[in-house]
């Protein structure tokens, strides 16, 4: 009985330590090859990378004049709560990043804008990288809510924005997936031949088919205002 008792606290004390402890259970192999599937596009089916869409380090201290449209995952690897593209939230980190595979990085299914599962080692390398030390410096980090946002300025609004500013804000959230030369993961957005309405709809996700299986993801206002919005738009319209 004493055993048992004593067999059922120590594995319960296991439990909690590879959950809560330092990393110290992770293969360092899989957090160097983690790292490079993060930021690499020969696994991915669409050009796309983690990178494109969430900085790997903590965008306060060490901006590097970036605002993509998803957040950072540093300190994200120990949450207990995970945010989806599609609003829904998940416990799972294993989850979290099949979601994101699955919508934007793996080989494209006929209809639904979704791809294939993820290989399963992928997925537990780059686990071990988001749960490295290199990532984490906080266990207990909270969650970022997204602001997600289903409106867009009015059209006179959308008529007011400066171009000058525009272009700044094109350079720092868009051009990483968007190169003017075409050798982006999407188009490039020279003489696109969009409207200002047509292109803030693009940015907040509304009402977009996408591209052959791909949609481009939407920024909530937490990642750019609908001001910046504004300006953006007014940029692109006239690129
Ligand atoms: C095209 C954009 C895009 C790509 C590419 C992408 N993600 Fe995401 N990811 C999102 C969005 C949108 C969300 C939900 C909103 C948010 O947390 O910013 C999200 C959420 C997450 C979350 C939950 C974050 C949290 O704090 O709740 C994790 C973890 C994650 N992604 C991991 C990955 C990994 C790993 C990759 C690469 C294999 C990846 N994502 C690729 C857009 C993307
Ligand atoms: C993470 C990558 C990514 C980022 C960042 C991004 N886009 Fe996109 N964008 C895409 C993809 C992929 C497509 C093609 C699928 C679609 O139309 O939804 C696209 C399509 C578009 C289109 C339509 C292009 C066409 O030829 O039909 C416009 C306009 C656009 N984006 C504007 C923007 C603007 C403005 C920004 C910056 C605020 C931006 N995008 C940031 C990935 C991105």
């Amino acid at each position: 009985m004493i055993v048992s008792l004593a067999c059922v606290l120590l594995g319960f004390g296991a439990v909690v330590w590879a959950v809560d402890g330092p990393g110290q259970s992770l293969d360092p192999n899989d957090v160097i090859a983690g790292k490079r599937l993060f930021r690499a596009d020969d696994w991915t089916a669409t050009g796309l990378t983690c990178l494109h869409c969430h900085a790997d380090f903590n965008e306060k201290k060490d901006p590097d004049g970036k605002v993509r449209p998803s957040h950072s995952l540093f300190n994200a690897g120990y949450r207990t709560i995970f945010n989806k593209w599609d609003r829904k939230n998940t416990h799972s980190l294993d989850e979290a990043i099949r979601a994101c595979s699955v919508r934007w990085l793996t080989k494209r299914q006929e209809t639904g804008n979704i791809g294939v599962e993820p290989a399963q080692h992928h997925l537990r390398q780059l686990i071990a990288y988001l749960r490295s030390g290199d990532m984490i410096q906080e266990f207990k980090a909270k969650s970022i809510e997204p602001m997600w946002i289903d409106k867009i300025p009015s059209d006179r609004m959308l008529k007011m924005g400066d171009a000058t500013i525009g272009f700044r804000l094109f350079r720092r959230s868009c051009e990483g997936c968007h190169p003017s030369d075409g050798t982006g993961p999407a188009p490039s957005l020279v003489r696109n031949g969009y409207s200002r309405y047509q292109i803030a709809k693009k940015i907040r996700n509304i009402n977009n088919p996408g591209i052959n299986g791909l949609v481009m993801p939407a920024f909530p206002l937490d990642r750019l205002s609908d001001r910046e919005l504004i300006n953006v738009a007014n940029y692109v319209f006239q690129m």
